[in-house]
């Protein structure tokens, strides 16, 4: 029995949100010899990239895992350096956001960034707020349990000063207490250089997600890697708890 063919890539549904964690940019470099930095400096362009990648083929909202929460770890010289390149990336780009109508979005304890970024961060979500069609999300200095903690402490403070109630338990109340709130769910999550982890990202959002995960390390990822990823995110039926049966159009009565 030959299996079932994926629909032509014309007929496949798009992700509307496709949430991607970068991996690979030092492994790229060491693999040419190169400091690690340069693996960063490569992964740059790759965001550029898969900015416009994304949206050419239809998704309507990106999120990049650019700068951990557990990042801060890293010798403090890769630190500063992405940091440098972070501050560069959105000097370079403030403009171009405007010209292309990107909406820039940021999740993660900005606070945290050095006061240079959080400027430029602060500049261009302002000038490109109005902007409806697509956004790109930067995950900074962002973790999950960080995320969680932070919004079960918003909420406290909401129920503390009335404005929440202590009895309502549903997850549309909780969820405009996270960094997401008022994103859609990442409908597809995409993990680069073949590790098969989620490293604290979007572990809430991230509920009902499909997943892939390619061995191509972040700097030499493409468009046509996010095709096919969205090509084989095509082929997967997502049932939320539901069978497959349930999920067939009820066939016709007479
Ligand atoms: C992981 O590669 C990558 C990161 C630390 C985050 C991604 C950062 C960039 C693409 C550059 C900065 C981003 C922006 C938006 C300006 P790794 O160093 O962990 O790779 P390895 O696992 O091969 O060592």
């Amino acid at each position: 029995m030959s299996q079932a063919s994926p629909p032509p890539a014309d007929r496949a549904p798009v992700p509307h949100h496709v949430a991607i964690i970068m991996d690979g940019n030092g492994r790229w470099a060491k693999q040419r010899g190169l400091p690690r930095i340069e693996g960063h400096r490569r992964g740059v362009e790759t965001v550029r990239t898969v900015t416009y990648a994304a949206r050419d083929l239809g998704v309507r909202m990106l999120t990049l895992y650019a700068f951990s929460a557990e990042n801060w770890n890293r010798p403090q010289d890769e630190v500063g350096a992405l940091m440098g390149l972070l501050e560069l990336y959105l000097r370079k780009e403030l403009e171009t956001f405007v010209r292309d109508r990107v909406r820039l979005r940021t999740i993660g304890r900005i606070e945290g960034l050095p006061a240079g970024v959080q400027r430029l961060l602060a500049a261009t979500v302002e000038k490109t707020k109005d902007f409806a069609d697509y956004t790109l999300v930067l995950a900074l200095n962002y973790g999950s349990r960080n995320e969680i903690v932070d919004a079960a402490h918003a909420y406290a403070a909401a129920v503390a000063s009335g404005k929440a109630t202590p009895d309502d338990r549903s997850w549309e109340s909780f969820e405009r207490h996270l960094y997401t709130a008022g994103m859609p769910d990442p409908d597809l999550v995409i993990r680069t250089s073949g590790e098969t982890r989620i490293s604290n990202f979007l572990l809430l959002q991230a509920a009902y997600a499909e997943f892939v995960f390619t061995p191509v390390l972040w700097p030499d990822f493409s468009k046509a890697d996010l095709s096919s990823a969205i090509a084989d995110y095509a082929r997967r039926e997502r049932r939320y708890g539901q069978t497959s049966e349930q999920l067939k159009p009820a066939a016709a009565t007479p």
